[in-house]
């Protein structure tokens, strides 16, 4: 066994006769915190529904723990350990901020026939999540929402929920899709202080896209760059800035934006 979480091998991925996925190669040490960049439109979201089992390779090998994951159902893989967050931080407005979490509850007793008619194992498990969620609630720091809908919430607060949510399948490994994007700045820091605490006193492993370069470089033990598909770099986050081929693929471009 090595110290590799995750290993994604040669995996490609077509829609129609797009290559979203084009033979992309990458990996996640345990406890790192490895951020995914690139250009619109180079993979990386595909490669995160590919890991999480939401869509599967036409080639290639993903390992988790050692394990061959590829073919297996997204629950299964979530049951493993890899848990997601969403780009546009998927939460059900009309229901309260607290049901939002309750529904990322795994291994709910209710959904077992067995356990379905034993109403004492199903209270136990309610009460048992619940306490869970408001816990969560309070570490991410919108507990004094928990009897809101989660429709009241701020772009940057549901984000918070979000995580929570997805903190509540007792996750190994965490996939953050752009969860900086479109955040105040005061919940910014709330985040990377609630992701700072996961990681040393949870020991998550962390693997994320993001677009802001500056948090991605401040943040990251490893950055890994896409481009058409294809890991066009990977490696300590200053050397991405040296990487000739990173310039003019991506950092190039975006200069010449701002
Ligand atoms: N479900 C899909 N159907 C068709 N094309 C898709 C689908 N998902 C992604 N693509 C295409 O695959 C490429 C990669 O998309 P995506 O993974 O979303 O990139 P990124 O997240 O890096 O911006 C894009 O050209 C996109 O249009
Ligand atoms: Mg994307």
């Amino acid at each position: 066994m090595n110290n590799l979480i995750l290993e994604v091998n040669d995996v490609a991925v077509a829609f129609g006769g797009v290559k979203a996925v084009n033979g992309a190669t990458m990996s996640v040490e345990v406890g790192s915190v490895t951020s995914v960049i690139g250009p619109n439109g180079a993979g990386k979201t595909t490669l995160f529904n590919l890991i999480s089992g939401a869509t599967k390779p036409d080639s290639g090998t993903i390992l988790f723990q050692g394990f061959e994951i590829q073919k297996l159902l997204p629950h299964k893989i979530a049951g493993r350990g890899i848990v997601r967050t969403f780009q546009g931080a998927k939460v059900i407005k009309r229901l309260s901020v607290i049901d939002n979490l309750m529904l990322g509850a795994q291994n709910n007793p209710g959904d077992n026939l067995i356990n379905f008619f034993n109403p004492r194992a199903r209270n136990a498990f309610e009460k048992q999540a619940r306490e869970r969620a408001m816990a969560l609630l309070k570490q991410v720091g919108i507990e004094r929402f928990a009897n809101d809908y989660a429709g009241i919430l701020s772009g940057g607060q549901r984000k918070l929920l979000d995580l929570a949510r997805a903190l509540m399948a007792e996750p190994v490994m965490l996939l953050l899709d752009e969860p900086f994007a479109g955040v105040n700045p005061t919940l910014v820091e709330k985040l990377l202080e609630v992701l700072h605490d996961l990681r040393t006193e949870h020991h998550l492993t962390f693997l994320l896209v993001e677009h802001d370069l500056e948090t991605v470089m401040n943040i990251s033990d490893r950055v890994v760059v896409m481009a058409e598909g294809r890991v066009i770099a990977d490696g300590l986050p200053n050397s991405i800035y040296e990487n000739q081929a990173v310039v003019d693929a991506y950092l190039g471009t975006r200069k010449l934006k701002s």
